[in-house]
């Protein structure tokens, strides 16, 4: 039997999470590529929910060409369900996000969402967080004190570029990416370089990590359930 590439990987994760779909309800709108299937697989079923309440500008425009309300998150009360990629995930549920530039709205919606859903495939699913390069989104007033900060836990970050330039996020910041890391307590980590004065949002979604991944692989999407 032919293998299934990374990209029907994402086709099969993003279908699978539909089932996590309150229907009359707005679902919390994930950014990047698998969520991507996801959205098309959502606009499918769009006239049995509500809407959405998008976690990047890119999100939005897509939803929004599907033909599905996007909401303000100020406007509507908690989420039943947020559904998101990661760039890692642990057998935690603890991941590392960033790697498309949402992470600060990706966590504040998660963080109106009762349920977490991660949708990936399995090359997404480490030991130990840290192989990717770990975003963090900052003031860029403080951008050179932070790469030291870094430096001193043994990382090396660097600015996010784009077309040369600093990219800026959707909120006017900007990135660093974060690499030499490897984060065996993503809780105490989180929690450390939030208080990095400058830190807008590190890209360890331990307070906000998943309840289920979905993950594909070669022999279909398994379902992992985190406690
Ligand atoms: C965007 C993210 C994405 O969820 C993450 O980068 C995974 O993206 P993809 O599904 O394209 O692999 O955190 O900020």
């Amino acid at each position: 039997m032919k293998s299934m590439t990374q990209d029907e990987l994402k086709t099969l994760v993003g279908q699978a999470a539909l089932q996590y779909v309150v229907p009359g309800e707005i679902v919390g709108v994930g950014t990047g590529s698998t969520v991507n299937k996801f959205i098309e697989a959502l606009a499918t079923i769009k006239h049995s929910i509500k809407g959405a309440v998008s976690s990047s500008n890119a999100s939005t425009v897509r939803l929004q060409a599907l033909g599905i309300p996007v909401f303000d998150a100020n406007e509507v009360g908690e989420l039943a369900v947020y559904i998101d990629g990661a760039d890692e995930i642990d057998g935690r549920g603890y991941m590392i996000k960033g790697g498309g530039a949402a992470l600060t709205r990706e966590k504040i919606v998660a963080a109106q969402s009762r349920q977490f859903v991660c949708i990936a495939d399995e090359s997404k699913l480490v030991p130990t967080l840290g192989a990717f390069a770990l975003p963090v989104e900052v003031i860029p007033m403080a951008a050179q004190r932070l790469i030291r900060q870094f430096a001193a836990l043994g990382g090396a970050a660097s600015i996010r570029l784009k077309d040369g330039l600093p990219l800026v996020t959707d909120n006017g910041q900007q990135l660093l990416d974060v690499t030499g890391l490897q984060i065996s307590e993503p809780l105490a980590f989180e929690s450390q370089v939030n208080q990095w004065p400058g830190v807008v949002t590190v890209g360890v979604f331990a307070h906000q990590k998943a309840q289920v991944c979905l993950l594909g692989t070669a022999s279909g999407v398994k379902l992992i359930a985190y406690g």
